[in-house]
């Protein structure tokens, strides 16, 4: 997780003074680290440790049967429902019915409710009791990209968490170092284009750089990220604005 570095202090902190809220709510544009933030927390408060010994960290080990299963989507404890395409009552419903059971696998339950905002008037109260005093065992983490959307009672029951949208130096270092990892070169003005491209968002950046690979047939040049962003080269834009003597804003 890169950038966000205010959330990531803020939930470091908590979980080493062990002063856990209940219900989290991440707002914040597309592809920011929502639902990262949330996988991470869930394997924060189920981590077991290399040696198996492990309690609530800050530094989830990502090898413990907890950690890789909260990866692959497959621990039974971390339930992610998307109120996009799940919004009446009858889902959240069953997702609290699952409230009264203790943790199966882990330490903590953590149920995820992504796109919240989507979810019907009925729905959001529902929740409200169980979200206001879930069982010891259970998190809430609420995550959506229009917060103006979420009624005041839900609000009023999280600590919520702005994700901010990544600055483009901040995708390009990031890109940079996944590529790297996977040994593919890359020209850095290439990079420096599609981290521009990619407006904030850094799944947007990694699913351009996905596809300028492709485009590029493996290499990632600035030649073919330009045709490929359709965009022209500034040196060229630059030059006209020269010509004609002034420049068009
Ligand atoms: N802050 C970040 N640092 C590193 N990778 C990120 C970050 N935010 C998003 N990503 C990457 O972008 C993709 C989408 O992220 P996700 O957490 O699903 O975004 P959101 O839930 O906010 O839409 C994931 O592959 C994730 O690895
Ligand atoms: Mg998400
Ligand atoms: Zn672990």
């Amino acid at each position: 997780m890169v950038g966000q570095e205010h959330v990531v202090q803020a939930l470091t902190n908590a979980l080493v003074q062990q002063r856990l809220h209940h219900a989290y709510l991440f707002t914040g544009t597309r592809g920011v680290g929502k639902t990262t933030v949330s996988r991470i927390l869930a394997k924060s408060l189920n981590c077991q440790g290399v040696d198996g010994q492990g309690g609530i960290t800050a530094e989830p080990c990502g090898v413990c049967q907890a950690c890789k299963d909260i990866d692959s989507g497959r621990f039974v404890d971390y339930t992610e429902l998307d109120a996009a395409s799940n919004r009446g009552v009858d889902e959240v419903q069953s997702l609290l019915e699952q409230a009264v059971y203790k943790p199966v696998q882990g330490r903590f339950k953590v149920f995820m409710i992504d796109e919240v905002h989507m979810l019907t008037n009925t729905a959001f109260n529902a929740m409200l009791k169980t979200l206001e005093e879930p069982p010891e065992y259970l998190k809430f983490v609420l995550a959506t990209t229009d917060p103006q959307k979420v009624p005041v009672t839900v609000l009023s029951r999280c600590l919520q968490f702005n994700l901010r949208p990544m600055a483009p130096e901040t995708v390009f270092e990031h890109l940079t170092q996944v590529l790297a990892k996977e040994n593919l070169p890359a020209e850095p003005m290439a990079l420096k284009l599609l981290s521009r491209a990619a407006r904030g968002s850094m799944r947007d950046a990694l699913s351009l750089t996905d596809q300028a690979i492709a485009f590029g047939s493996g290499q990632l040049q600035e030649a073919t990220v330009r045709l490929m962003l359709g965009s022209v080269d500034r040196s060229h834009v630059l030059g006209l604005i020269d010509v004609s003597g002034h420049a068009c804003r």
